[in-house]
């Protein structure tokens, strides 16, 4: 589990006594109407350190795709990309619970396919519980892994590995049909175990109705500030993308902040401005 700390003199990964308890998917669950859950998005080892001490919960989203790979959605996510990302935000994390998602195709065909995948996960990775989107379909697969021992996250809503057929990234349940739809799967995978809830994209009333009829917490990402916890991608938040979603509120610039390192880096080099002599080797140094 999290032997791992990152030494920062030599920002290599050195063995270490875990320095707190980690949080458990109970003591997630126990968080239900109480102090609301903070979670953010992570992907690679740093990001994980500087966010650890201020999250509840770091979820390893299939967003990685399109974030940290340039993908044009989640569906080609694969599960060696998700251990790979989740093992190392495993290692640049000791407080909060970490959450990886399953990809779209390791889960879907039936329950076994989704034990194999997400033992798989817990075991390279070192995390507490693995997220998976669906509502009432995924019920029996959902009570399937809770029954043997893996915890698990439902997310219902704008589930985006099925954008090819929602046909979008619309905010669902306009209309009454679909709100009832989306309320039956958040009982659904609720009731078959779930120790939270990520309700992403819907219409507030139904984030509202969602989270006093279910007995787990809810995570809302674009949903109702009455949800019991938030997530958000990172990235979005800290302002590294130019386009900002309605739902997310920008906390930071790192999109400036890193244009304006990168540019004034480019013209210490071309002016010869950079290295200097601290930054240069000499036998008496
Ligand atoms: O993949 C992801 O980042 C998610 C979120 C809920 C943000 O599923």
């Amino acid at each position: 589990m999290s032997t791992y700390t990152i030494d920062t003199a030599t920002s290599r990964a050195t063995p270490s006594p875990a320095p707190m308890k980690r949080l458990t998917a109970p003591a997630i669950m126990a968080r239900k109407s109480g102090e609301p859950i903070v979670a953010l998005t992570a992907y690679t080892m740093r990001m994980a350190q500087l966010l650890d001490p201020h999250c509840d919960l770091l979820l390893v989203g299939d967003s990685l795709g399109q974030v940290i790979y340039g993908l044009p959605s989640t569906i080609p996510v694969s599960l060696e990309m998700m251990c790979a990302h989740g093992a190392a935000v495993v290692r640049g994390s000791w407080h909060a619970l970490v959450a990886v998602d399953m990809p779209f195709g390791s889960y879907e065909e039936g329950p076994e396919q989704a034990f194999r995948s997400a033992a798989r996960i817990l075991k390279e990775t070192g995390a507490a519980a693995v997220k998976l989107e669906g509502g009432e379909a995924m019920a029996a697969t959902v009570a399937f892994l809770v029954r043997r021992g893996i915890p698990v996250i439902g997310h219902v809503g704008l589930t985006p590995q099925a954008v090819n057929a929602l046909g979008g990234y619309r905010a669902r349940g306009r209309d009454e049909a679909e709100a009832k739809k989306i309320l039956g799967d958040a009982r659904a995978v609720a009731d078959a175990g779930c120790f939270a809830l990520v309700l992403e994209g819907v219409m507030e009333e139904i984030a509202v109705e969602a989270t006093r009829s279910v007995a787990c917490p809810t995570i809302g990402i674009g949903a109702s500030v009455e949800c019991d916890g938030q997530i958000l991608v990172t990235e979005d938040m800290m302002g590294l993308f130019e386009r900002t979603p309605r739902f997310v509120k920008r906390f930071g610039d790192l999109a400036a902040e890193i244009g304006a390192a990168a540019a004034a880096y480019a013209a210490d080099v071309r002016t010869r401005a950079f290295p200097t002599s601290e930054q240069t080797y000499q036998p008496w140094t």
